[in-house]
């Protein structure tokens, strides 16, 4: 057995008791141990406290490294990207400059079908090979489980051929990673006058190679105006239960169009982005009222503030949905489109600074949270018995606070990922 031992850390934060979702007022609440030992066996956590009460010496380890000064916490769970991609796209990020919207760009073809017809033109292994290195850069960063999403395939071969990435990302990665099927991200250009017919092919072509295959673990559709309707989102959801796959949903990015009550119809396990919220939408999502169909919501509201960043829009209203007594999770949505960073230490420090979120918010909903919404509670996201040695060391720091604050220093001093350094 190999045994790495940790001492005197500083400050060993996320020693939660239990794995259960954070919400509301709990959301605040992140136990951290001063001064304290972490013992690491087979990269899972075996046991941890006050230095005082350490159970073996530095020379009965294998390994010893000294803290000193360090903070030590849960390593990032990153539960919303697509980083699967062929191509970045700063022309249109510098046509935006220029006055172009979102909106106007996709209508041009731009947007997912620029990014579609690059998927297309790569092959698994160039695409495999580019997402690899930016996970490699992310869990640098100190993200240590991650959720992918298909969905710039938006063909039958380009979808599967995503998700084999995804899935041989997997089989290599030492972080746990999840799939989602995406195929609903938008319409082709051929079917943009024959949603039946896409809608179809998602049904009929993809979803059965997927499951045959087990080549996703989640279903998401793209519901807002112009891209898939509540009702198209519902139909292509339930398609996709039938084998087993939970949704994640994409709703209320641009509009409220009533994603909200068809994700909580359909019990999902997340829905994210919200950046456009009636009061209404902020009750249902926080459990506070039920649906038409007298469903109350158990799940995610996964909170996207990067992606609100770089298209200039206003701000996921956290405080409004933790004061409701909602369960928030933040992401970082990395993709080339809306969040060219999968940086999860500028997300939690855009999370404090613009929707005022506390410190021990933004770290509890992106770490135990970011893990509830991968099904990743049991395996990792809090510092438990049991669970993955997937850490972040900080360099020395004045304070937990000191985190979002400086938001532009690099405060991480290493990473640990199932008890090895990366
Ligand atoms: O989550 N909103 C939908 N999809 C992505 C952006 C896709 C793109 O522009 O490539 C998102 O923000
Ligand atoms: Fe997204």
């Amino acid at each position: 057995m190999a045994t790495t031992l940790i001492t005197n850390i500083r400050q060993l934060l996320g020693t939660h008791h239990s794995n259960e979702l954070r919400r509301g007022k709990d959301l605040a609440v992140l136990p951290a141990t001063d001064h304290a030992y972490l013992l690491i066996e087979d990269g899972l956590i075996a046991d941890f406290g006050n230095m005082a009460d350490m159970p073996i010496e530095e020379e009965e380890a294998n390994a010893a490294y000294d803290a000193t000064d360090q903070f030590v916490l849960p390593a990032w769970c990153d539960s919303h990207t697509h980083l699967v991609f062929a191509a970045s796209r700063e022309e249109e990020f510098v046509d935006k400059l220029k006055g172009l919207s979102y909106a106007e760009i996709a209508a041009r073809g731009g947007g997912i079908l620029n990014s579609a017809q690059k998927i297309a033109a790569a092959s698994e292994s160039q695409l495999f090979h580019g997402a690899r290195m930016r996970l490699q850069e992310l869990m640098m960063l100190g993200t240590g489980a991650i959720e992918i999403k298909s969905g710039y395939g938006l063909s039958t071969e380009n979808e599967l051929k995503m998700l084999r990435v995804i899935k041989r990302l997997k089989e290599i990665s030492p972080i746990p990673i999840r799939a989602t099927f995406l195929g609903a991200h938008t319409y082709p250009l051929a079917f943009r006058d024959d949603h039946e017919g896409y809608i179809r092919q998602i049904i009929e072509d993809m979803l059965p190679v997927i499951a045959a295959e087990q080549l996703a673990d989640y279903i998401d559709v793209f519901c807002e105006t112009g891209f898939f309707s509540p009702e198209e989102t519902e139909r292509i959801c339930r398609a996709g239960m039938e084998y087993g796959l939970r949704p994640k949903i994409h709703v209320n990015q641009l509009n409220s169009i009533g994603g909200i009550e068809t994700g909580i119809d359909l019990g999902a396990l997340s829905m994210d982005h919200l950046e456009t919220m009636t009061p209404e939408d902020i009750a249902l999502i926080s459990g506070q009222q039920a649906t038409t169909a007298g469903n109350i919501y158990k799940g995610i509201g996964t909170l996207l503030p990067t992606a609100a960043f770089f298209l200039r829009m206003p701000y996921q209203p956290a405080r409004a949905l933790i004061d409701a007594g909602a369960a928030i999770a933040l992401a970082s949505d990395f993709n080339p489109g809306s969040s060219p960073s999968g940086n999860m230490n500028w997300v939690v420090a855009l999370s404090c600074i613009q929707m005022k979120m506390l410190p021990e918010e933004a770290i509890n909903a992106a770490t135990i949270n970011g893990a509830y919404a991968m099904d990743l509670e049991e395996e990792t996201g809090s510092i438990a018995k049991g669970k993955r040695a997937n850490l972040i060391f900080t360099k020395p720091i004045p304070s937990l606070a000191y985190i979002p604050y400086a938001f532009g220093s690099n405060l991480i001093d290493r990473v640990m990922i199932s008890g090895d350094w990366i």
